[in-house]
């Protein structure tokens, strides 16, 4: 099943099942993005708005890309405020946005289905504000090793989806060779328990 597929068949219950990865990644964005300032935004991956949902309450204005309709559409019922505006489109084709638009670009739980990582860092870099920020917040590539991955279960079964495991090196370079700095790096443990593997990886970059 392609991605965009999947999605659209996972879109009825993302919201509702119980996602460890997706709750505590609304945390992890939630106490990292409070400490910026942000108006104009773009969403990579805006799913069904989990975080579009309080994003827009500090920006002016956000735009959020997704190519699952089904998601989209569940983010439509949920966000109806004329700062937001939702494009169905896939992230590995160049970005219907103008250049130097964004304050801050953010992208939770998305580039595990990416192989590409420098064409997302490369056009987020031209619609990025000089000193504009970039949060990402993915499975954790330890959490990767051990063979956890994006799955949902529908009436045929679990499904799980096509991913890819990104190094940390990757992450790094990826952004560097972009034209970023990092700011920041975090890793989230289920109940905060550093004793175990941590489910998630964040990171804070900003366009020199
Ligand atoms: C796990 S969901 C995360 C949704 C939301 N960001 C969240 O944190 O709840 C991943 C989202 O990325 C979208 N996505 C994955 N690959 C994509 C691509 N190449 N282009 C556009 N959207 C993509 C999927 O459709 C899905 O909505």
């Amino acid at each position: 099943m392609t991605i965009d597929k999947a999605y659209n068949s996972w879109a009825d219950n993302y919201d509702a099942v119980e996602n460890k990865t997706r709750d505590l990644e609304k945390i992890a964005a939630k106490q990292t993005l409070d400490r910026y300032n942000y108006s104009t935004v773009v969403e990579l991956g805006c799913g069904t708005g989990k975080n579009t949902v309080w994003l827009v309450e500090k920006a002016n204005s956000i735009i959020g890309l997704d190519f699952s309709s089904e998601m989209l559409l569940k983010a439509k019922e949920k966000i109806r405020s004329n700062k937001v505006q939702f494009q169905q489109v896939d992230l590995t084709k160049p970005w219907n946005i103008e250049d130097n638009y964004a304050d801050l670009i953010s992208c939770s739980l998305v580039l595990e289905h990416i192989y590409d990582l420098n064409f997302i860092f490369s056009e987020g870099f031209k619609k990025l504000k000089s000193k504009g920020i970039f949060y990402i917040c993915e499975l954790h590539p330890f959490k990767q090793y051990s063979g956890s991955k994006a799955r949902f279960e529908n009436e045929n079964g679990i499904v799980e989806l096509e991913v890819f495991t990104h190094h940390v090196s990757e992450y790094v370079n990826a952004t560097t060779n972009n034209g970023f700095k990092i700011l920041e790096l975090k890793e989230w443990f289920d109940n905060d328990d550093k004793t175990e593997i941590p489910r998630l990886i964040s990171f804070i970059f900003e366009k020199q």
